[in-house]
């Protein structure tokens, strides 16, 4: 399940691949990704441990690990190439402020409790730590290994303040009607033969380029496909 290969097509994904259904989102997501890293990581005095909390196949460890100190995975125990294992209660096993960043990419709509898992990240972040969280406003289902949540961005910033962490950049990826697209593309991609499949991306996926390009796409930071954020951890007194 969990493979080296899937994430850097995730990464770099093709028109004429496997992910490309895909091609502008995982495209969009990933320059939200390195624009973050860049601004936020990159640019620290010193180098930082980050953990991708719900690594998956770590598909953005390459646009990381030279930035950090050091990068850590993970992961529920199914995930074989985590490097930690979250415990059956739900607990990352690593003591508390240790950590500088935590990375969360498309985890918070699959958590049983959004609450507890950004509880969570709080905890093993020293005082000055950051969470990096990217995860889906509008999106079709898609269990890993379960699939509860999509967010508005004020329920998004919501959950993440009362979590215990200040929102310092927010940011849509992919507006109503290119995403409207995406959903329609979605809607056919799985009825119709395999083989057709990216020939239908190849027609909806330079739309959905087109129409998030649109002036009207300007209200994303609030109605979008996938919000990424930046929050600093907030220190009880
Ligand atoms: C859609 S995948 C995203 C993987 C990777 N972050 C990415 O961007 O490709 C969701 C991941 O969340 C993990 N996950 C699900 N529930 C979790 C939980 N309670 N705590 C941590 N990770 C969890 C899954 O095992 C899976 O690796």
């Amino acid at each position: 399940m969990y493979e080296r290969e899937p994430g850097i097509e995730r990464l770099y994904p093709s028109i004429f691949g496997r992910m490309a259904t895909r091609y502008y989102y995982l495209r969009q997501l990933r320059q939200a990704i390195e624009d973050v890293i860049r601004d936020f990581v990159a640019k620290s005095p010193r180098k930082l441990v980050l953990a991708d909390y719900g690594c998956g196949n770590k598909p953005y460890e390459p646009l990381i690990a030279p930035f950090v100190e050091k990068y850590i995975g993970i992961d529920l125990a199914v995930n074989k190439i985590a490097d930690i294992h979250i415990s059956p209660e739900g607990q990352i096993e690593l003591p508390e402020k240790s950590l500088d960043v935590v990375l969360s990419t498309q985890v918070l709509e699959h958590v049983v409790n959004p609450g507890e898992y950004l509880s969570e990240a709080h905890r093993v972040l020293k005082d000055d730590g950051q969470l990096i969280l990217s995860t889906h406003g509008y999106w079709m289902f898609h269990p890993d290994p379960t699939d509860f949540w999509r967010w508005t961005s004020t329920g998004l910033r919501k959950v993440v303040t009362e979590a215990g962490f200040e929102v310092i950049h927010f940011k849509g990826i992919i507006g109503r009607s290119a995403m409207g697209l995406q959903l329609f593309q979605d809607g056919i991609t799985f009825v119709i033969p395999r083989i057709a499949r990216p020939v239908l991306a190849m027609i909806i996926q330079p739309l959905i380029m087109l129409f998030d390009k649109l002036p009207s796409q300007a209200g994303k930071d609030q109605d979008a496909c996938t919000f990424i954020l930046v929050a600093k951890k907030r220190v009880k007194q």
